[in-house]
């Protein structure tokens, strides 16, 4: 196969067409979203993975709607998510936050007011999808069937960026941003600039590489952080919550350690993810170029480093901040038999990762390459899994769609 893959130099930054550098990566925020729409690989089918985590999170978020204070009636309660991305996810959130809330003004013997929710995303997300998925008001359901989620809360969607203001100040009363604060707001810019120190030649990520570029990678992290912080300190009222979960990692002094390395398979860009982009390479399908541009705009902190930014912005009471260490993402006996059937698994783990980072990739190399590219990812994890096969105990170790996450629950001094 001919090289039919775009190798995309960075657009110049405006009034830079006469100056070499720096070269500025296209803004992520214009490009970053999950797969839209309903098919294979697209968001909503694939965060059945991360829809899993509910069922360890609702202790959490039903223990922090204990702790609000609880707007009176007829005032209405407003409620956000950040980052809802697509819906399915978001909408079972809501409902459970919803009933949460709806049990404890009830235990206080209070009048429950309306509720407004709000579900916020970046404005490349597939809001049409979403609201596709809207579950009906309660009480005009055609068919209110057993499990099926009705709702009893006005919706609407917000587009634009947490990591600035959304809301008036003082508006909201409990916030979820459910996992995306490892999401940074853009890669940093010497990361990208093929002149830099700091260029990040030979991988798409900081995962083992060199240390100067992951702790670039930190220092956004922590920027970033404190903007999302600073943004929902001015949002929530006084005692109002705000909860989230992220991808966290064990290993504080060495951010190139994302995950401890013999579980690095399990945040997205293990070595399956990094083989992939050699693979093409070796085939001629890119260049070196096209991979060394590309950067998985992600940081996993460690708890200290998140504890850090929340201490420096103020304005909140840490009510839990904690690593939860091996979660599962998905129920046991499935993942383990996913795993004796090597195609199945392949296309399960290939095919939930393409529902994060398609849109990124496309935007990066084109269409076609990064369909080349999800064959050889695919590919690279059916070998993995089948040299497994027969041997529990390689198995148990490979950890199969397990997460190390954070939990941060905040109260609004
Ligand atoms: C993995 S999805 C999580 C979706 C949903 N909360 C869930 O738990 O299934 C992460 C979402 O965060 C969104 N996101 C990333 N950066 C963002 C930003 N700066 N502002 C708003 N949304 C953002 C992405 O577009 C994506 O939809």
């Amino acid at each position: 196969m001919g090289s039919k893959c775009r190798s995309p130099k960075p657009p110049m930054s405006p009034g830079s067409s006469t100056s070499p550098k720096p070269a500025q990566p296209a803004k992520l925020e214009k490009v970053m979203s999950m797969n839209g729409g309903n098919g294979e690989c697209s968001y909503d089918r694939m965060s059945v993975v991360q829809a899993y985590a509910l069922n360890s999170l609702q202790p959490s978020l039903a223990e922090a709607v204990k702790l609000m204070s609880l707007p009176r009636h007829p005032s209405p309660l407003r409620i956000a998510d950040f980052g809802s991305a697509t819906g399915r996810n978001a909408f079972a959130y809501m409902d459970f936050v919803v009933n949460s809330i709806r049990r404890e003004y009830q235990a206080r013997n209070m009048i429950m007011p309306e509720v407004q929710a709000f579900f916020n995303d970046l404005p490349g997300n597939d809001f049409n999808t979403m609201f596709g998925l809207l579950p009906p008001v309660k009480g005009q359901a055609d068919s209110e069937g057993a499990g099926a989620l009705v709702r009893e809360y006005f919706a609407a969607g917000v587009p634009g960026s947490f990591y600035g203001r959304l809301f008036p100040k003082n508006s909201l009363h409990f916030g979820i941003c459910m996992h995306c604060l490892h999401w940074i707001s853009q890669i940093p810019p010497q990361v990208t600039d093929p002149e830099s120190e700091l260029y990040n030649r030979g991988s798409c990520w900081i995962m083992g590489g060199k240390p100067s570029i992951a702790r670039a990678f930190a220092e956004q992290s922590k920027a970033d952080f404190r903007k999302f912080l600073h943004s929902r300190a001015d949002e929530l009222a006084p005692g109002g919550i705000l909860q989230c979960y992220l991808s966290g990692r064990t290993d504080l002094a060495d951010p190139t350690n994302q995950t401890i390395p013999e579980r690095r398979h399990r945040f997205l860009a293990g070595p399956d993810f990094e083989s992939a982009w050699d693979d093409l390479i070796a085939e001629g399908i890119i260049t070196e170029e096209t991979r060394d541009s590309f950067n998985l705009p992600c940081y996993v902190p460690h708890v200290e480093e998140v504890r850090d930014s929340i201490d420096s912005v103020g304005g909140f009471e840490i009510v839990r901040l904690e690593l939860l260490e091996e979660l599962n993402l998905y129920p046991d006996d499935a993942r383990m038999s996913m795993l004796q059937n090597p195609k199945k698994c392949a296309k399960f783990y290939s095919s939930w990762i393409r529902a994060l980072v398609e849109p990124l990739m496309a935007v990066h190399m084109g269409a076609e390459c990064t369909d080349e590219w999800f064959v050889r990812h695919e590919r690279r994890i059916f070998n993995r899994c089948r040299a497994m096969l027969g041997n529990p105990q390689e198995q148990e170790q490979y950890k199969f769609l397990t997460a190390d996450f954070l939990l941060v629950v905040l109260k609004k001094l």
